[in-house]
């Protein structure tokens, strides 16, 4: 879909549909410009029963034939106007647009209390990210619509148009990080296993000007990673270890190091899952295609920061190679591990990824994981669990998750639940039972971490999504592309 700006009005450009939203406080004052440029709507308008309130809308016929179709869409009062609030309204115009199987929209850009660029870059985010189906597979839908072949927003005023211009490259650049994160996280694993994921960096990195090299397994062994590769020991397929670097800025100005969990489908190993949505299980490297979706992103914004995003991948699987409850291994570090679940592996592969991000002397790093089911039970699809031993970092970080509506809440990482994971034979355990489960996850890979700043996002539950929401779709999200993109710039 092809974004767009331009000045003029709504019944002055050619579309099969236009989006007019409108505002509780200037009901009257739209009404009468309408009045002269699309009677009809000012007749519907009369009739009361549209008043612009929140999160409400209706797609009314005009009777032009330049302009067939128009879409009110009520944003409730001026001053709560938001860009959460403008994001998920354009969401929910764009289906109405999809479902009347509307080729070219107009999208009136809405004079609100905030400034025009924020506005236009949270409508067209909205406008980008609403329609989204992961449908390649499904040969009967391959010839048939899809969606809008391109949407331009217009504004009277020419300042207004300049201003918006930017915000709206913006939003496009920020929206195909977000579907490069969606498209990753909801292949299934027979397309993204290890190998496919690191060849698709290797592309998506060629393309933005990131600089991806790819470890292998004899690279991962002669690195001691003892984590990664007791996960893969019962998998057919090798693992890898991606490495993806950006520099936007001088070379001795620290790099923020990101870091994704690539497990490309999660069976538990031997300690293996029920049968019963097991499925999900192939979105479990979601915090990967986080972090490439966002650092391909960041370059493609020129973003004025030296970035590295570091992927551990592999299945975990069972098998008779497979690595076995009661095994001790030892992780990069020279920590050792008594694995007393095997389906607690995403944070044996991290633990490598943490120690291996010490060597690019960050200014902090941030890893995405979609680690805990207790997570999940915690604080369910909205909100994402963080963790850190940084409180600066850990406010970045939930300002950045404020302003996209990508939540995070934090739980704590007190010592005291540090008893939960000791082992009477080993450093340390890798599961700490039910109880707290997020925050034993969290203390685990804290043993692993280089002297620097760091913050843990557990995406279990906000990276699988159960049904689509007003602009995100079924499955993976692409979740924390958006808040890492507003952090990166805001910091
Ligand atoms: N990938 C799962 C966590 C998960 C569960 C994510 C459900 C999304 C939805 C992770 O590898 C896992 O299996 N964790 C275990 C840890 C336990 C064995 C200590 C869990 O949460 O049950
Ligand atoms: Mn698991
Ligand atoms: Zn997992």
């Amino acid at each position: 879909m092809k974004v767009s700006v331009s000045t003029g009005t709504l019944s002055g450009t050619k579309a099969d549909i236009g989006i007019l939203p409108m505002f509780e406080d200037d009901y009257n004052s739209t009404i009468q410009s309408l009045h002269d440029d699309i009677p009809a709507l000012s007749l519907a308008i009369d009739s009361g029963d549209f008043k612009a309130a929140k999160r409400t809308q209706t797609l009314l016929y005009t009777g032009i034939k330049s302009m067939p179709r128009v879409v009110l869409i009520g944003l409730g009062a001026k001053k709560d106007a938001s860009t959460k609030e403008l994001r998920n309204a354009a969401g929910r115009a764009l289906k109405a647009c999809a479902a009347v199987k509307a080729k070219k929209v107009t999208f009136v850009l809405p004079d609100t209390s905030l400034a025009i660029s924020e506005a236009a870059q949270a409508l067209a985010e909205g406008a980008l990210l609403s329609l989204y189906k992961f449908d390649k597979y499904m040969s009967k839908e391959a010839n048939s619509y899809k969606q809008p072949e391109a949407v331009t927003f217009i504004h009277t005023d020419k300042k207004a148009v300049a201003d918006a211009k930017k915000a709206i490259e913006t939003a496009e650049i920020i929206s195909e990080g977000v579907t490069i994160a969606r498209d990753l996280a909801n292949a299934p694993n027979n397309e993204i296993y290890p190998e496919t994921l690191a060849k698709k960096a290797q592309e998506l990195g060629k393309a933005a000007g990131v600089k991806v090299t790819v470890l292998n397994k004899t690279k991962i062994a002669s690195l001691k990673m003892g984590g990664l590769l007791a996960v893969n020991q019962g998998s057919v397929r090798p693992p890898v270890f991606i490495v993806m670097e950006y520099n936007g800025t001088k070379a001795t100005e620290k790099p923020i190091v990101l870091v994704g969990k690539g497990v490309t489908f999660d069976s538990g190993g031997i300690s293996i899952k029920p049968g019963a949505g097991m499925s999900d299980m192939r979105l479990d490297m979601h915090g990967s295609a986080t972090v490439i979706g966002t650092i391909v992103a960041a370059a493609k914004l020129k973003i004025k920061r030296n970035i590295v995003a570091l992927v551990p991948a592999t299945e975990n699987m069972p098998d008779g190679g497979a690595y076995v409850p009661g095994d001790v291994i030892r992780l990069m570090n020279g920590k050792t591990v008594e694995i007393d679940n095997t389906d607690a592996e995403g944070r044996l592969i991290l633990g490598d990824a943490l120690t291996y991000a010490d060597r690019f002397k960050p200014q902090a790093v941030i890893d995405f994981a979609t680690l805990t089911g207790a997570c999940m039970i915690a604080l369910g699809g909205v909100t994402s669990g963080l963790m850190g031993n940084n409180d600066a970092l850990k406010a970045h970080i939930k300002a950045a998750a404020d302003t996209t509506a990508e939540y995070v809440c934090e739980l704590p990482l007190y010592e005291e639940y540090e008893e939960q994971i000791k082992s009477d034979y080993a450093d340390v355990k890798n599961s700490g039972g039910r109880p707290a489960g997020a925050i034993t996850a969290g203390l685990f890979l804290q043993h692993f971490i280089g002297d620097y700043s760091w913050a843990h996002i557990d995406i279990a539950g906000t990276g699988i999504q159960a049904k689509a929401t007003d602009i995100n779709p079924k499955g993976g999200p692409g979740v924390g592309v958006r808040m890492m993109i507003n952090m990166l710039q805001n910091w």
